[in-house]
C-alpha cells in the first residue's frame, strides 16, 4: 500500500467510522435491504458494511452478507448457541460475528495468536489485540459478551469452544492447523450449527484444501452445503439438505447485494452444494 493510500485510509477511517458519521448514513440513504424479521440491528449492520473496508483484513462484504443470511435462517428456525472465530486479526470479520451475536443470551469467542506470532507457522496474517479491541469498541458500547483467547488455536479446550451455532475458521493456513481447527469446530457446534472455513478455494493456500479433504476423509461428522465468496460452509450431515433447501437464490438476493449474483447446484464430495458467486 502506498503512503498516500495509507493516509487516505486513515483519514476516512477516522472521519467516517470512528467519528460516527457513518452511523447515520445508512439511515439517510435508507439502505434497509435485510429481511424485516431478522432479529439484528439493521443500522449497525449497515454502518459496518459501509465502513468494514477501513479495517485491515480480508473479509469481504459479500462474505459478510452470506454470514448474515445464515444468521437469519438460524434465528428464524430457533437454532441457538454461541459464536466463535479462529483468526480475529484486527476484527474485520469478528465485528460481523459480534453483530450476529445476541449479547443478552449469546457470547462470542475470538482466538488469535496476537503477541505469540512466533507460533504463526503458516505466516497467516498478524493479529493485534489492541487494534482488535479498539475496533470492537468503536462498534459496541460494551463488549463484555466477547471472550478473547490469546493462544494457538490448537490449545483451545472443549470447554472454551462448546455450544456454538456459528464457527468461523480463518487462523493458521497449514494442513495441520486446518485439520485441527476443523476438529475443534466440529466438536463444538450444536446440531444446526454452521462452520465457515476461509480460503478453501484460494489456489495460494492448497494446504487449506488438503486439510479440509483430510478431515472430511477421516471424520464423517461434517458435510459441505455451500461454496461462496472464498468460504466453504459445512454443517452436521443431518442438516445438510435442510440448509441447502433454504439457500435459494431469490432469498439470498435479499442479503447479497452484488448485482450479478449467480448460484448453481453442484455435486461435491457426494453432496449437492450451492456454489454462489458473481456471474
Ligand atoms: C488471515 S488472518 C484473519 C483475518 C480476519 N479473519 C479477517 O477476515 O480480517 C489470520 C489470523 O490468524 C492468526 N493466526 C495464525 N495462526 C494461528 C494459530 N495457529 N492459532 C490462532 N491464530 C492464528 C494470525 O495472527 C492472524 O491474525
Amino acid at each position: 500500500m502506498s503512503y498516500l493510500e495509507k493516509v487516505y485510509k486513515i483519514f476516512f477511517y477516522t472521519v467516517f467510522v470512528r467519528s460516527g458519521i457513518a452511523k447515520s448514513l445508512p439511515a439517510l440513504i435508507k439502505c434497509q435491504y435485510l429481511n424485516s424479521s431478522h432479529k439484528i440491528n439493521n443500522n449497525k449492520v449497515n454502518h459496518y458494511l459501509f465502513g468494514m473496508n477501513f479495517i485491515e483484513g480480508w473479509f469481504t462484504k459479500e462474505a459478510a452478507q452470506i454470514f448474515l443470511w445464515i444468521d437469519y435462517i438460524q434465528k428464524k428456525e430457533g437454532i441457538v448457541g454461541n459464536l466463535f472465530e479462529i483468526g480475529a486479526h484486527h476484527g474485520r470479520s469478528s465485528i460481523m460475528l459480534a453483530l450476529m451475536t445476541d449479547p443478552i443470551k449469546e457470547s462470542l469467542g475470538l482466538c488469535d495468536l496476537f503477541s505469540k506470532q512466533e507460533c504463526n507457522i503458516s505466516d497467516s496474517g498478524k493479529g493485534d489485540k489492541k487494534i482488535l479491541l479498539n475496533n470492537l469498541s468503536s462498534y459496541f458500547d460494551v463488549i463484555n459478551f466477547i471472550e478473547v483467547y490469546e493462544k494457538p488455536s490448537k490449545e483451545l479446550t472443549t470447554q472454551e469452544c462448546k455450544n456454538r451455532r456459528f464457527f468461523h475458521i480463518d487462523g493458521g493456513h497449514s494442513v495441520d492447523e486446518t485439520y485441527s481447527d476443523l476438529v475443534v469446530a466440529a466438536d463444538s457446534i450444536v446440531e444446526g450449527g454452521v462452520i465457515a472455513i476461509d480460503d478453501f478455494c484460494n489456489i495460494f493456500y492448497p494446504e487449506v484444501i488438503e486439510g479440509v479433504y483430510k478431515f472430511l476423509n477421516n471424520r464423517k461428522s461434517l458435510a459441505p452445503f455451500a461454496l461462496a465468496f472464498n468460504k466453504l460452509f459445512l454443517c452436521n450431515p443431518k442438516k445438510q439438505s435442510w440448509y441447502l433447501e433454504r439457500l435459494c437464490l431469490p432469498e439470498l438476493k435479499k442479503y447479497v447485494t452484488k448485482g450479478s449474483l449467480v448460484s448453481y447446484e453442484k455435486q461435491f464430495l457426494g453432496y449437492k452444494v450451492q456454489v454462489v458467486g458473481v456471474g
